[in-house]
């Protein structure tokens, strides 16, 4: 009789389960009530009598084994069958995808270290302003247009006026409020206008502000400064011609113009053909706005100049829609990096 329960024994450990169907004829075979090891038991009151207990002993173990053999199997093909259907192990892995800057950042960062290499210092100020510093400080006489609402975006009107800045000037205002001359700094930012968007305007674009005020700072310095950043940007070749302008806050004031880098002057339809493209405006601090942060205008001077990060990129990467900066269309913006 031992040497029936050792055979099935071995029988079983040599029985493979793979599929649910192997595991059913194991059951019916081995653990069902008409198995072999229910008709061992059966056999079990033919023993004799002094080998009884340990046949008994013997015969339970191998209905142990069978049946946690019989669990255990069944328990690792369910998990098997749940997986199969999620994990695809011959699939190739996914590419971890490395991004790019935004074409923006990209120039944003490269004015800055053109600026940098000559002392200027980076500031910031707050995109939520108030009247004294986006207007008032920087001489805008009070119906000055620009106030208007058509301009500004405004959060509260009336006595202490709350807007969103319209220009990065108004971090000169903050830059002179807080530290004294020599003051080297140029403040980079997002700047909002209330305009219909379109491929050549947006309610929001970016500006990088320059103000240098020291003893004896000349429009010499200005020209001088601005012609070595338009070299930097665009190339030794550049070269930069001033035109008379206005901006309530300098005086005198110019708007600059870079030879165009598109066709080499030579005129195309990105310079309509009089091969300058405008880059800036700029001047000497108006006395004014010197005093009205508690600078003395008659022992400093100093010249300020402002700039849209867009119309750069728009020239160093020509793309002219304006819009194409903001809709985060990941196709668009994979495609610039530095140096570009
Ligand atoms: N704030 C001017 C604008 O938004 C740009 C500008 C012009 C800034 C002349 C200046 C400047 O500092 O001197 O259009």
């Amino acid at each position: 009789m031992k040497e029936k329960i050792y055979e099935i024994e071995k029988e079983i450990e040599n029985t493979v389960l793979n599929n649910a169907k192997q595991l059913e004829e194991f059951r019916i075979k081995y653990l069902g009530s008409k198995g072999k090891i229910k008709d061992l038991f059966s056999f079990l009151k033919e023993a004799p009598k002094e080998e009884k207990r340990e046949i008994g002993q013997l015969m339970n173990m191998l209905r142990k084994s069978a049946q946690s053999k019989f669990d255990d199997s069944t328990e690792k093909l369910n998990f098997a069958q749940e997986t199969e259907h999620k994990i695809d192990l011959s699939r190739p892995a996914d590419q971890n995808e490395i991004g790019a800057r935004h074409p923006l950042s990209l120039v944003r960062s490269e004015i800055i270290e053109i600026f940098n290499r000559i002392g200027f210092t980076v500031s910031e100020g707050p995109e939520i302003e108030d009247d004294w510093h986006n207007f008032s400080a920087l001489n805008f006489p009070p119906e000055h247009p620009a106030r208007d609402m058509q301009d500004t975006f405004f959060i509260e009107k009336g006595e202490n006026e709350i807007a969103l800045r319209t220009h990065t000037s108004s971090v000169q205002v903050r830059v002179m409020e807080n530290d004294k001359p020599p003051i080297r700094t140029i403040s980079p930012g997002r700047v909002y206008r209330n305009e219909a968007i379109s491929a050549r305007a947006h309610c929001f674009f970016h500006q990088v502000e320059g103000l240098y005020i020291d003893k004896n700072v000349s429009f010499a310095d200005l020209k001088q400064t601005l012609l070595y950043f338009a070299k930097e940007l665009f190339g030794e070749k550049a070269k930069i011609r001033l035109r008379p302008s206005y901006f309530p806050f300098t005086e005198p004031s110019a708007e600059v113009d870079v030879s165009c880098t598109i066709c080499n002057s030579k005129g195309c339809n990105v310079c309509k053909y009089t091969g300058w493209l405008e880059i800036l405006g700029c001047g000497m601090v108006d006395p004014n706005v010197l005093e009205a942060s508690n600078i003395d205008s008659k022992i400093y001077t100093g010249f300020a100049f402002g700039m849209g990060v867009e119309r750069i990129a728009q020239l160093k990467y020509k793309v002219n829609d304006l819009r194409l900066y903001s809709e985060n269309d990941v196709r668009f913006l994979k495609q610039f990096t530095a140096g570009n």
